[in-house]
């Protein structure tokens, strides 16, 4: 079941999508390992009614960012020409956002841990710009995928707070998307690391 057929890309529940390299048992182990429990659910929930509503300012702030450092825009850059790739950002940030309420959806089920593997894919050359069909930059170093987890989740906290919602509610929410983005970046990292070592 493809849960949004009208992002280019998003194949998210469709069968275009390999099996996850780990099970899901190994996934609940990475889950305590990272303290993320019920209680994160219900707070990535709970934020997905905020962040909903404000897909489009949190990607502005996100892409800002990207946009204003030479070393990570580089990846949306053109080979032939050095240009950046306004298609491939535009598709990406369709998708980008769809992530935005995945993640809080909290729903990290297979076909949910089977898309992580390919979205590790696409980042890596292994896979970069084959959705897009687009000749940038062929990877992206493996170094800045959990470095970006900081600013990320870093900035997202103000959107979070925009509700009036109590300190600690605000903080609940903050802590479950650190710990599932970590989730995602370490399951994302599966093809840089050597095999059998992962
Ligand atoms: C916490 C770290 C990161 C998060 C949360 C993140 C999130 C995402 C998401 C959700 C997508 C779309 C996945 C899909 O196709 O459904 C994506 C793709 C992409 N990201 Fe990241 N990303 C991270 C790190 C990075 C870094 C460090 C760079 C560049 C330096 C980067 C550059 C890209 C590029 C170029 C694509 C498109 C890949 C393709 O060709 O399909 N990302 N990212």
């Amino acid at each position: 079941m493809s849960l949004n057929p009208t992002i280019p890309g998003y194949t998210y529940g469709t069968s275009a999508v390999p099996g996850a390299a780990i099970s899901m048992e190994e996934f609940e182990l990475l889950k305590k390992t990272v303290l993320f429990g019920e209680e994160d659910v219900k707070a990535l929930q709970q934020s997905k009614t905020m962040v909903k509503d404000q897909v489009e300012a949190i990607l502005d702030v996100w892409y800002g960012f990207v946009g204003s450092n030479p070393h990570l825009v580089s990846t949306f850059l053109r080979v032939a020409d050095g240009q950046p790739d306004m298609e491939y950002l535009g598709a990406v940030r369709k998708r980008f956002g769809r992530w935005i309420l995945d993640t809080a959806g909290g729903s990290y089920d297979q076909a949910w841990l089977d898309y992580q593997f390919e979205i590790g894919r696409r980042h890596h050359r292994v896979g970069k710009n084959m959705t897009d069909k687009v000749a940038a930059a062929p990877h992206i170093p493996f170094r800045y995928l959990p470095a970006l987890l900081y600013p990320v989740t870093a900035t997202l906290r103000p959107f979070l707070a925009k509700q009036g919602h109590s300190e600690a509610e605000v903080s609940a929410m903050h802590q479950a998307w650190i710990k599932s983005v970590l989730l995602q970046v370490i399951l994302w990292s599966y093809p840089y690391v050597k095999e059998g070592d992962f």
